[in-house]
């Protein structure tokens, strides 16, 4: 998760900018970098890849002062992490500079519309576009345009006229050398959040509240689509259409573990909101958009080795079984590589029949799992290739493994596993692909038609939330249906391990039975429980079981059983037949799990919100189950 800060006011802003950096640090980051307006007007950049220390190095040998400053901590989405990567981005004269945290989905089209009018680019970032496309607008449409009034409207003019450009969820903050008297921020979507802290003669910016609340506990939050213009004195904030915003400035007296929670009340409903982010972080560094390549460096599988494989085995626990679940279709569709999934607890025990053509995958979000990790000695023992998908880098699955492919998802908080699952999918995908590519199984045109959508993915992700968001449909939702002592999940395909994992949301949040099933296996016995009394949750979308679902779904309406479904927001046949209609987007039917678990997600926070329970710390489970 990127991490942007800034200041405007009479004190040495490099200290605080870096001691905010600092202070995000739990975010994960791999390079860093600042921009410091100095007493002669000129912006000081320094940039450096690697740990925010290598930074204040660089400025003990080459300080930059000033009282006015942004600051950023970068988790590479668009280029290696590197010195010439890192943020601020700086215009062409050098008089803009510019940080974010997101991703722009259509970076290629403007950075190629930019180059067509004359403009280079000095990085591989996606950022670097928005940089240029302010100082285009700035300049009345151009390089060397005839340039606005250059006055305080003409920056916000050309911020706003640069942002409508952007696809995708971006949070950015911006410094001119024109205008020395204010600092710019704004957000898109959910890029991360946008923070605006009050102090006396002093102002202050950040993407979440640990980063200020050594300044300051008067913060102000940025919503979607909305601009902020800090000056020494204060702040305004307008949508980005200009119209004035009145936010509430609200005082914040949370410890700083509990600030990590920025705006959200809960962890978990942070992590499902960070989702499209995590998912940017997930993807980067590893897929070339262009040519749909994948690189998995630190899985150390060789493509030589990957055509040589027989079989993989997926051993997980809980909400990573049923990441593995899915994975099972994605291998054995993209690189037609026979795959069983177990539980490692059952796993360890079982002796299983592995040899060295065989790849055992440990999927494990904390990396500490005991069934987990036994599952790996075992597999390892008997001469496997050993790899693990995990979360936490440097755990024990991360270390023990022959190789590792990491999620990239920041740091999971909430018990309830959300964004790691989703991280999951996408890092199995990647993988899927991988195999394909090493073993030609991967028809060039389903290749390009996934990977088209993996680039729309985070973008996706995004509107499932701003639609949940919009509507409030998930609070509404538990409020009608958090009183039911037992729900059934189906789902059929690829969707029948996303039902496992919703009915697995439900239950350890809220304390609700719920089960997760085939929806094929209903007429072979739990038909028997569908009554008035027992809502079933299912999982519809336009897939190749489409219509097997809606005879599904049928079949528990006549029954008098109400009916949840997850359906395609254009599917308003299904919508009008089922008691409430839960939408997504449309995306390629390898990645909708990544969308359809969403919905469910939130059901299950929203029931135990409304059951008043504890989100983050449900009763008896713990994050990571490091005993047997
Ligand atoms: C999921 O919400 C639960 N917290 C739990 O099932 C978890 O997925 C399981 O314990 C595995 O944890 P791991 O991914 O860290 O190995």
């Amino acid at each position: 998760m990127c991490g942007i800060v800034g200041y405007i006011g009479y004190r040495d802003a490099t200290a605080v900018v870096l001691e905010g950096l600092q202070r995000l640090e739990y975010r994960g980051y791999d390079s860093a970098g600042l921009a410091v307006l100095d007493s002669t007007g000129t912006l000081q950049i320094r940039r450096e890849a690697g740990r925010l220390q290598r930074l204040v190095r660089l400025l003990e040998q080459a300080p930059a002062r000033g009282t006015v400053a942004i600051g950023h901590t970068r988790w590479a989405t668009h280029g290696p992490p590197s010195r010439r990567n890192a943020h601020p981005h700086a215009s062409p004269d050098g008089r803009l500079v510019v940080v974010q945290n997101g991703i722009v989905e259509n970076f290629a089209e403007l950075r190629a519309w930019l180059q067509a009018r004359g403009y280079t680019f000095a990085s591989d970032t996606d950022t670097e576009v928005i940089v240029h496309l302010i100082h285009y607008y700035f300049h009345g449409g151009g390089l060397n345009g005839g340039g606005l009034d250059g006055g305080g409207e003409a920056l916000e003019t050309a911020v706003r006229a640069a942002l409508s450009r952007l696809q995708g969820p971006s949070a950015v903050a911006v410094l001119s050398r024109d205008h020395p008297d204010r600092l710019l921020a704004a957000r898109l979507g959910h890029a991360g959040g946008v923070v605006v802290g009050w102090g006396e003669e002093e102002m202050y910016l950040a993407s979440d509240i640990p980063a200020l609340l050594g300044c300051t506990r008067r913060v102000q939050f940025l919503e979607n689509r909305q601009m902020a213009i800090l000056t020494r004195n204060g702040a305004s904030i307008r949508t980005l259409e200009g119209r004035p915003v009145d936010r509430p400035v609200v005082q914040v007296n949370w410890d700083p573990a509990a600030a990590e929670k920025g705006e959200y009340p809960h962890f978990m409903l942070k992590e499902i909101f960070e989702q499209g982010q995590s998912i940017a972080a997930t993807l980067a560094q590893r897929l070339d958009f262009g040519s749909g390549l994948v690189e998995l460096p630190s899985l150390h599988l060789s493509p030589e080795r990957a055509r040589r494989l027989r079989k993989v085995t997926i051993v997980a626990c809980g909400t990573s079984y049923y990441a593995g679940l899915v994975g099972r279709h994605l291998l054995e569709r993209l690189a037609r590589i026979p795959t069983e999934v177990d539980y490692a607890s059952e796993y360890r025990y079982r002796e299983p029949l592995i040899g060295p053509e065989e790849m055992v995958l440990a999927i494990t979000q904390s990396g500490e799992t005991v069934d987990t990790l036994a599952a790996l000695e075992e597999a390892r023992a008997r001469g496997a290739f050993t790899a693990a998908i995990v979360n936490v880098v440097g755990s024990q699955a991360d270390r023990m493994c022959h190789g590792a492919i990491h999620m990239h998802a920041g740091p999971e908080i909430g018990v309830a596993s959300t964004k790691a699952f989703t991280a999951s999918l996408v890092d199995l995908v990647l993988l899927g692909l991988y195999l394909g590519q090493a073993r030609q199984t991967l028809a060039e045109s389903e290749q390009a038609a996934l990977v088209q959508d993996l680039a729309r993915l985070p973008g996706l992700v995004g509107e499932v939330l701003e639609e949940a968001q919009a509507s409030g449909r998930y609070a509404e939702l538990a409020r009608d249906y958090g009183g039911f002592a037992n729900f059934l999940y189906l789902g059929r395909g690829l969707q029948y391990p996303v039902a496992r994992e919703g009915a697995l949301k439900l239950k350890e949040i809220s304390y609700i039975h719920a089960e997760g099933y085939p929806a094929g296996e209903m007429k072979h016995g739990p038909i028997a429980l569908i009554d008035g009394h027992m809502p079933t949750v299912a999982l519809a979308p336009r897939d190749g079981v489409y219509e097997k679902m809606v005879s599904q779904i049928e079949q528990v309406k006549a029954r008098g059983g109400a009916v949840l479904a997850v359906v395609h927001h254009q599917d308003r046949q299904l919508a009008a037949r089922v008691d409430r209609a839960l939408p997504i987007p449309q995306a390629h039917p390898l990645l909708t799990p990544v969308l359809s678990v969403i919905p469910l997600q939130l059901f299950a926070y929203h029931v135990a919100v409304g059951r008043g329970l504890d989100v983050d710390r449900p009763r008896n489970l713990a994050k990571s189950v490091t005993v047997e």
